[in-house]
């Protein structure tokens, strides 16, 4: 998919850690497709290094820009934050992602933290195909000074009686009724209907974890709820372990080890090789690589049934089988 190159139209601080980048097209150009949900890989270059990373268009398809929200976590989302300005140019790739709403089911939203943006664009795309739309929203956040996009939620929530928000607070608030983390309990009271509806989950790892773990106690079948993950970190691989496959980078001359289940992109990187990657969740394709050998791929989204003939894999979303080798 060729790159796109977009103009930061408008920035807008919406939190004390969180900004949205409003991104126009050349002029004369229309913007591709897109569906609520679906995110954009954004490239840039760091200490003299192209470093590319995910992120999920807060914008809805209607609107006539695509707009990103970036919390401040680590190296691309603070240079993004100190320095893309209004009137600079951006490359991007996209939009990518099986992450949007199903027909259906009315939908039940669940977000904590920067995990509102596809909840978000969705809330908005459904209001504006249906102002009567029944969608109920549960967004967790630190504070109320963390809740992005607080005011236009409770300005979508007055015009729309339909769209039910509700906002639970980690941190104490007098006078904030939902507070603490979300429970199974709190679950039940705000969303009585619940095994009725599509739920929609993103967030942080361990929030969607336990609220996953709830949503399975209280009897929601597996294919009534869908999720986006924003990326975790892998967990550490003990390469000395006697269990491995070697992973040839024909191309280097180098040979590392891979465990299995270790991702091939976490067995390079383990090993001191990078592989080109935004997502790190078999989204994006930024990944892509040939590898000749036994694998299983826990993600193809990227990939056209040519490519998988042809042996292409995402580095992020498969392990290896048996020995490997890879064009790389
Ligand atoms: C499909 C998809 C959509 C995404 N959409 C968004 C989005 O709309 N807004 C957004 O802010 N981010 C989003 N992300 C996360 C984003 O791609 C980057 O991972 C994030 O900005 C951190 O990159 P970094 O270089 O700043 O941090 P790094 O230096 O790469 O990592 C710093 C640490 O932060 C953790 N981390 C990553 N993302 C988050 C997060 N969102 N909140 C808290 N900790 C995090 C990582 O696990 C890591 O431990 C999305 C990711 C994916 C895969
Ligand atoms: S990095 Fe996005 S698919 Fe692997």
């Amino acid at each position: 998919m060729s790159s796109l190159i977009l103009t930061v139209g408008e920035r807008l601080e919406e939190t004390h850690d969180v900004t949205s980048w409003r991104l126009l097209p050349a002029a004369g150009a229309t913007l591709p497709p897109v569906q609520a949900g679906q995110c954009i890989t954004v490239h840039c270059e760091l200490d003299g290094e192209p470093v590319s990373r995910a992120y999920t268009l807060s914008s809805a398809p209607q609107d006539p820009y695509w707009q990103i929200t970036i919390k401040e976590v680590g190296r691309v989302s603070a240079h993004l934050r100190q320095h893309l300005q209004v009137g600079d140019s951006l490359t991007v790739n996209g939009p990518f992602g099986e992450f949007v709403a199903r027909q259906g089911r009315a939908p039940l939203l669940l977000s904590a933290g920067s995990g509102i943006t596809p909840m978000w664009a969705m809330a908005r795309t459904a209001l504006a195909q249906d102002a009567n739309a029944d969608i109920r929203f549960i967004h967790s956040a630190r504070s109320e000074q963390d809740v992005i996009f607080a005011r236009d939620l409770s300005e979508l929530a007055l015009q729309h009686p339909g769209f039910r928000l509700v906002t639970v607070l980690e941190q104490s608030a007098p006078e904030h009724p939902w507070q603490g983390r979300l429970s199974a309990g709190m679950l039940r009271e705000l969303a009585p209907d619940l095994l009725s509806r599509d739920v929609y989950l993103c967030g942080p790892a361990p929030y969607m974890a336990a609220v996953a773990a709830m949503l399975a106690e209280l009897g929601l079948p597996a294919e009534q709820l869908l999720l986006e993950s924003f990326g975790q970190p892998e967990p550490a691989a003990e390469v000395s372990s006697e269990a491995h496959f070697w992973f040839d980078l024909a191309k280097r001359g180098k040979r590392v080890k891979i465990l299995p289940g270790q991702t091939l992109l976490a067995a390079a990187e383990a090993a001191g090789e990078s592989i080109p990657f935004a997502c790190r969740v078999g989204v994006c394709g930024a990944c892509k690589v040939t590898v000749f050998g036994e694998v299983e791929c826990q993600s193809t989204v990227s990939l056209t049934s040519a490519e998988i003939a042809a042996g292409v894999v995402l580095a992020c979303a498969c392990t290896a089988r048996s020995d490997i080798r890879a064009e790389l």
